[in-house]
Parts: C-alpha cells; structure tokens; sequence
C-alpha cells in the first residue's frame, strides 16, 4: 500500500476540477467569465474575451480562429471560492477540436454543461455527454439565455432526459423568461434570491424571500407567479429529488436555470461545485489505482499548448497532478523515457496571469515549460513505473498528403509536423518511404496546422488529397506474423508520431479485407496515448 498523508488529504478535499462543455455558442465563455467574477478571480467581466482579442491580435496563426469565430484553444484557469481551490478547465466548443475536449475531460473529475435554452440539446452536446458518460463525470446543467425568447423549461427538461439519457433534478427554477425573466428561485432552499440584474460587475444588495407561497412573490410578480408555482407542482410530481449519489454516479444531473450574461444563476453553480462536485478522485495508473493523498507525486499531461505567449514561442504541457504535492525545482521520473527530469518553475493560470506555482496537489492543473521533451498521455511520478491510461487518440476521418513546396525544407517540414504531432493538434503518420500524411478529424485542424507551419517553422507545404481515408492502429500476436504482415502490407503500413504502427486503408473495403486475411492482427480505432 502506498503511504498517504492526512494533510494532504485535507488539501485535496478543498480541491474541485471541472471543464465547461457546451455546443458553440451556448454561452461557455460567458460563463467562464462570470464563475470568475463570483470567484473573485477579476472584478469586471470582460478580461477573459479581452484576453482573447489581445491573442488574436498578436499571433498570426489565431487568424484563423478570429476568421472564424470559434475558440480555438482550451485553458486552464484557477481561483477561490468558499475555501475552495476551484480549477475550471476550458474545452474548445468546435467540433473539429473534440480530440482536444476528449483529453481536457480526462483531466476533471466534474463538468458543467451549458445549454442554450432556446435551441435546447444540440449535436455538440450529444456527443461531449457520450464522452463524460464513458467516464461517468458528475454532470451539472446550467440551463442558460433563460433572458431570452426560449422553450419551456418543462420541455427542456424532458429533452435533456430523453435525449441525452440522464435524469434531471431541477435545483432552482425560472421565474419569467425572455423580457419578463426576473430571476431563479431556489427549489432545494425554497427561496429567492432576489438581486438587480448585474452585468460586468458584481451587485451585493440581495434579498432574500422565503417560500414559494411568500406573497412578497405575488407582490413583485403577479403576472408570472401562478404560472411558476403550476410548473413547480408539476416538475416535483414528475421528478425525482437530487440525490447526491446519483449525481457522483452520473445518473442524475441537477439542473440550474439562468442567464450568463446578466449573472442570474452563476452563483448557484458555483456553490453547488463546492457543496456537490466530487473531490479529486483516484486515477487509474495502469499498475494499480492511485489516490489523490498518497505522499508520492504523480500525474499526467492531457494537453501541450504552443503560442501561449506568442513572443516567446514556447510549448505548455498541462499537467494534472493525481497524488503527492508539486514544489518548485522538484526532481521527478519521467516515465515513458525512463529518465528523471527537474521541473523548476511550473505555472498556473489565473484569469488574466500565468504565475509561478509553489504548491499543487491532486486536482490542480501545472503548466510545464516543454521543449518536447513530453508528450500528451506522459506519465511523471517519483520513481514508480506508473502509466496513467484513458487518453484517447481517435482514428481519424481525413487524411492529407504533405509535402514541402521548397525541396530543402522537407526536414523542417518533418521537424514541424512531429512537433505538431506529439502536440496533439493534428495526427502525423510516416509511411515507409518517408511520406508524409495528416490524419484529421476536422478540416479546421488542417488549416491551422498550414498556419502553423507557415508562421512558426517558415515551410509552405502542399496538401494534397491522398488515397488514405481511413486508419488503425495495429497489434500483433507474435513477431512471425508481424514480420508477415509487414512483408505483405509494407505499402499501407506507416508510424504515428510516437513510433506505433499504423494501417493506412484506401478504403473499408480494402480495411475489411486485410482483416479477414489477417484475423490474428489487431486493428484498433482508437490508441491511449503514452
Ligand atoms: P460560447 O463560449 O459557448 O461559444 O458562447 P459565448 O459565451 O461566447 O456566448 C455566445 C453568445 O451568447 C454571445 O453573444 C453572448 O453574449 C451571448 N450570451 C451568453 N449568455 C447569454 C445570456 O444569458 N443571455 C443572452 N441573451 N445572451 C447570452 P454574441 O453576440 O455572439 O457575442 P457578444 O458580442 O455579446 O460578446
């Protein structure tokens, strides 16, 4: 048994994780900024899309995104609320980037999933639910733009059951919606809080009215009243209470009405992030099960950011740390390399800054400088030969050959896509002969990577299409049929930026074929990382 420490699990216990998912639009980054302002994290709303446009400013290939519209990259930000360490990771909403969310959700232990009440479930939220399904991630719905003119609560309640398979437990209800929303009231409290509908800034002037039948209600809003208090009757007949266990098993999601922009209902997220969001939660480690207060240091990179700080080119590998405590300069074992390495001066991120990290314990995300030296899926512990597993490469959908325009570049162009590669923002194979094909699962990721290696290692490529459409990852049973096989398929074999064989197919017919020659090889669709 590992050794584990009750003041680190006093710590850990105050330590809450959670990614935002939502389909583009919704309202993700207004809420971000919001959770941050209730957090004290920045005093006026605003910095997090300022910080946003100043990056479009500064860095060519954000050009695309600007372009766009679409948030292209996810962050990590850190703040406190209530004695709580709260770590918001944010997911790129475009589904193009869904590799990217895939690993960002293996990094929380909860997320918040937004919807925009007028449009209700929509396609990008079907499948970020199938993600955190898989990995049964308590689940909080804020249901929001309730400001606006939108579908019935009623009826947005029984789409996101029927839907997205996931019983809802209704914790505050509107009252109004679109020009006559005048706020949530509590159904767990049974009371309102009612404050002046705020914008940038935060107002403090609230107050509060007990139960539903209150006649101050009827006195405020007696247009809206009889209306809430029949949709209130109805939803409790029909629904069952919140139970805290459903909702750690994923079975039972509270559900929150609001409206981002003017903060009604941020707060109600954020408490029930500290009173209900599960604490840092034991990790596979691949040899065994690690708990977040054992004494020893590990965890894991789920994502390698470039172009942070686009005057300084440098790569951010985010790391979620899984057990022990990080502190500056220390020395940890890098595992897939079976080599120690020092990290001197993580960071973490506040809304605006990154600062330098002193402290981190399991839930927190550090951001390692890295010059390549890891990849997503690397494991780092203090010795141990973990592997922390369930980082999921996809196979992917469409494939470009790549091939540089100047003939002496080809190695800069190598150079370029390996690092984008190990990067995670698109998937390199290399073929025997030294060709070179991306494997995307969204267009956008292909144009960005042009981007990328226009601006970044000054090679303009060709990207033409190929007779690859689709990829496995391959295992053998033993190296008589490797080598076989190798001898036989030597023209659809490549290697992935991390070495692993690939089958490049032409087609599922030309796929379905080999595998029926060869039904001792293992095709995989999917490959964890490290
Ligand atoms: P996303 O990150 O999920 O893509 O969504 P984002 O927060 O950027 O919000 C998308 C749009 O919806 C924004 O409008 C935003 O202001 C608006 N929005 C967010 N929450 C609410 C809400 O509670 N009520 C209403 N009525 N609108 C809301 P935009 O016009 O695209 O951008 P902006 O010019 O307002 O920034």
């Amino acid at each position: 048994m590992a050794q584990t420490s009750p003041q680190l699990r006093k710590e850990v216990e105050t330590r809450r994780t959670f990614a935002i998912i939502s389909h583009p639009d919704a309202g993700k980054t207004t809420l971000t900024e919001k959770l941050l302002l209730f957090g004290g994290a920045i005093q006026m709303a605003g910095a997090v899309k300022g910080r946003k446009a100043a990056k479009h400013a500064t860095s060519d290939w954000m050009e695309v995104e600007k372009q766009r519209g679409i948030s292209v990259t996810s962050s990590v930000m850190q703040f406190q609320y209530q004695d709580h360490v709260i770590n918001l990771l944010d997911t790129p909403g475009h589904e193009d980037f869904s590799e990217d969310t895939y690993r960002v959700l293996t990094a929380v232990d909860c997320a918040v999933m937004v919807i925009d009440a007028a449009k209700g479930v929509e396609a990008q939220t079907i499948k970020l639910l199938e993600v955190c399904r898989l990995r049964k991630t308590p689940i909080i719905t804020f249901i929001n733009k309730l400001d606006r003119e939108v579908k019935d609560p009623i009826e947005l309640l029984g789409e996101i059951e029927s839907v997205l398979k996931i019983d809802c437990a209704p914790i505050t209800w509107p009252i109004g919606m679109g020009k006559t929303f005048r706020g949530v009231f509590s159904l767990l409290g049974n009371k309102l809080n009612r404050f002046t509908p705020g914008g940038e800034k935060l107002t403090k002037d609230v107050e509060v009215i007990e139960g539903l039948d209150n006649p101050r209600l009827d006195e405020l809003f007696p247009l809206e009243m009889p209306y809430v208090r029949e949709s209130v009757e109805l939803i409790e007949g029909a629904s069952e209470p919140f139970s805290l266990e459903k909702f750690l098993s994923g079975e039972q999601t509270p559900v929150f009405f609001g409206s981002g922009v003017n903060n009604f209902g941020v707060e109600d997220v954020l408490q029930a992030l500290v009173n209900w969001a599960p604490i840092p939660q034991p990790r596979d480690g691949g040899s065994r099960e690690v708990e977040p207060d054992e004494s020893k240091f590990t965890g894991f990179v789920f994502k390698i950011q470039a172009n942070m700080d686009p005057k300084h080119r440098d790569r951010i590998a985010f790391f979620r740390v899984c057990s022990g405590g990080y502190e500056p300069g220390m020395k940890v074992y890098h595992v897939r390399d079976g080599k120690d390495m020092k990290i001197p001066n993580a960071l973490t991120f506040m809304a605006n800054d990154r600062v330098k990290m002193e402290k981190a314990v399991a839930g927190d995300i550090i951001g390692i400088y890295n010059h390549g030296q890891l990849h997503i899926g690397d494991t780092l512990t203090e010795g141990e030969r973990l592997g922390f597993t369930g980082i999921p490469y996809f196979a992917p959908e469409l494939f470009r050959a790549a091939r540089s325009k100047d003939p002496f570049k080809a190695k800069q162009l190598h150079k370029g896509l390996k690092e984008l590669g190990e990067e995670g923002a698109i998937q390199v194979f290399e073929d025997e002969l030294g060709n070179l094909y991306l494997g995307a699962v969204g267009p956008l990721q292909f144009e960005i990577v042009a981007q990328r290696l226009a601006t970044e290692y000054k090679v303009d490529a060709i990207y033409e299409n190929t007779p690859v459409s689709t990829a496995r990852w391959l295992t053998y049973p033993d190296e008589k049929t490797k080598k076989e096989f190798e001898t036989e398929q030597t023209l659809r074999l490549a290697k992935d930026a991390d070495g692993n064989p690939v089958y490049l197919a032409t087609s599922i017919y030309n796929l379905q074929t080999t595998q029926k020659h060869w039904p001792e090889v293992g095709f995989h669709t999917t490959r964890e990382h490290g």
